[in-house]
């Protein structure tokens, strides 16, 4: 495989605590890779290290084969990597359209157009505070604004929180068609569903490790093996 993205031996945590111990992926051009796991064994730390938000005491980041290990967070966006955090998503004091302008880049909003079609709620509550929305969707307008960002590697930690199962389906057929225009995706996800669905790759983190992985759609019993509390 030509990676998109990969990483190789992550190692890092918060203060004194190593929570990624040794941690290896990769995803092309066109592909999804699911990162799946039990609650706590380090999901969101990974994306937040691999967005730059949290330094990493060991390792290596590639995009399209520069090492970006060393960007923080801002560089790590204009050198296209979108993320799409799991908690506080949005910005709850600013309306939704600014949320989904502020920092878009040039030719953001006629992308927003099809999109907007989709997720109507947007539409409904262009003019409201984000905080008003409910979790799910926040969970939207993320994801949204991400996807108008139009980069070439797109992380979305559990997108699905609080969706409605409609709105999980508009998501995916987004992510379908993005990945059939070359962008790369990672996610995190509970919903095992939309893995089997989705994936091209897979792997299952516990006690921040890599403890199975694979190429394809995962079999719903090879992870849930390894996500039993
Ligand atoms: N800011 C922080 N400071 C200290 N410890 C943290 C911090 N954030 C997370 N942790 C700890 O790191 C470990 C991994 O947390 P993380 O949020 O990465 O898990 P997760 O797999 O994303 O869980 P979930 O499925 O619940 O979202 C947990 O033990 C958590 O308590
Ligand atoms: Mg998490």
């Amino acid at each position: 495989m030509s990676a998109r993205f990969e990483f190789r031996g992550l190692v890092a945590g918060y203060g004194g605590t190593t929570i990624l111990r040794g941690i290896a992926g990769a995803v092309a051009a066109g592909e999804v890779l699911f990162v799946l796991g039990r609650n706590g064994v380090g999901k969101s730390t990974l994306m937040k290290a691999l967005m730059g938000f949290l330094p990493c005491r060991e390792g290596a980041v590639r995009l399209d084969g520069r090492e970006i290990g060393g960007l923080a967070p801002p560089e790590r966006r204009r050198a296209g990597i979108t993320y799409c955090p799991q908690e506080r998503a949005v910005f709850d004091e600013l309306s939704v359209a600014d949320n989904l302008f502020l920092t878009a880049p040039p030719g953001a909003a006629a992308r927003l157009a099809p999109l907007a079609e989709r997720f109507p709620i947007l539409a409904r509550r262009r003019e409201q505070r984000a905080g008003t929305l409910s979790g799910g969707e926040k969970k939207i307008l993320s994801f949204v604004r991400g996807a108008i960002e139009d980069h070439s590697l797109v992380l979305l930690d559990e997108p699905t929180e609080g969706v409605q199962a409609e709105n999980i389906e508009r998501m995916e057929a987004v992510v379908r068609e993005q990945c059939a225009a070359g962008t790369a995706f990672v996610v995190v996800e509970q919903n095992l569903a939309m893995a089997e669905r989705l994936a091209d790759r897979w792997l299952v983190l516990d006690k921040g490790q890599v403890v199975a992985e694979g190429s394809g759609r995962p079999e719903r019993a090879a992870i849930i093996a390894h996500i039993q509390v």
